[in-house]
């Protein structure tokens, strides 16, 4: 393929769930072993917005293997503290890429932002089988560290791959991810090369444009907030709506192609991978120090 725009594939409705201590988020897709958005796993979306929704419980204490965590902040913050030390917050246009390799036990606690609103998203992106014991490892990222691109009327904050020749600051990931948090103005268009093969999706949460252009300039309208996943092809093209601008995070990464076993916060490729995780869990060597300090 040579000059190959992506069409929109799918178009998602982000489905209402509760996790963690009883916290209502909108889940776009979570892990299921048809493994349909190779390499990644789960998106969600937490927006507390309405303060009459009374106090909000967190994620607290929960282990992670075989995969990595990306919680992107934009209002509120997250406070975490984990098995190995780390502890600190994640504040608005904060990045923290977690790749939990063989194992981390960890607390993540949302807080309202000074507007009383919390918004954010977390990426679950999954690891091959020969890195899913590896050791943990963090890139906690700030917001001032997160280049933005600004090219005709598009500003993109680059978190990991590159936009305009300008490399996010995440990098070393399995999956060659593309994670970039894209704004246009009405009517801006924006391309962007994607590598073929590479699975590629785009979270829409603010106004409306149109996506998956073709050669020809037609796209699909899409109005937020929908998960788009898009057909093959070498670049994506968008163009904001006439009276609007658009907002979403794009993705992409290269798929994996291995069977997976997802069981709650793990994702390992065999049954027998989530029974041993769990029986660590049980008799405390799941990880070195399962303290949380
Ligand atoms: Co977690």
């Amino acid at each position: 393929m040579n000059n190959t725009p992506r069409r929109i594939k799918q178009i998602i409705e982000p489905q209402y769930v509760i996790e963690g201590a009883g916290v209502l988020l909108r889940r776009a897709f979570g892990p299921k072993r048809t493994n349909l958005f190779d390499p990644f796993l789960l998106f969600d979306h937490f927006a507390f917005n309405d303060p009459v929704e009374g106090p909000i419980r967190g994620f607290p204490t929960h282990p992670h293997r075989g995969i990595e965590t990306v919680t992107y902040m934009l209002e509120g913050n997250v406070r975490h503290r984990d098995s190995l030390g780390n502890t600190g917050i994640i504040g608005p246009g904060d990045v923290q890429w977690m790749t939990s390799g063989r194992g981390i036990l960890h607390e993540e606690m949302p807080r309202r932002g000074p507007s009383g609103a919390i918004y954010g998203f977390q990426l679950w992106v999954n690891l091959p089988a020969a890195q899913k014991m590896s050791e943990p490892r963090y890139q906690e990222v700030n917001a001032d560290s997160i280049p933005v691109v600004e090219v005709e009327g598009a500003q993109v904050r680059v978190v990991a791959g590159e936009f305009g020749g300008v490399p996010g600051p995440v990098t070393e990931i399995a999956a060659q991810p593309l994670y970039m948090d894209v704004t246009l103005k009405p009517e801006a268009e924006f391309s962007l090369p994607v590598p073929e093969g590479h699975f590629t999706i785009a979270y829409v949460f603010e106004g409306e444009g149109l996506f998956g252009l073709d050669q020809a300039g037609q796209g699909e309208f899409i109005q937020a907030v929908h998960m788009l996943v898009f057909e093959d092809g070498d670049h994506l093209r968008v163009q904001a709506g006439a009276g609007s601008k658009v907002r979403f995070m794009l993705m992409a990464g290269a798929p994996f192609r291995e069977s997976i076993a997802p069981y709650g916060p793990f994702v390992m490729n065999t049954v027998e991978e989530i029974q041993q995780a769990l029986y660590e869990l049980r008799n405390g060597t799941f990880v070195e120090n399962p303290a949380i300090s």
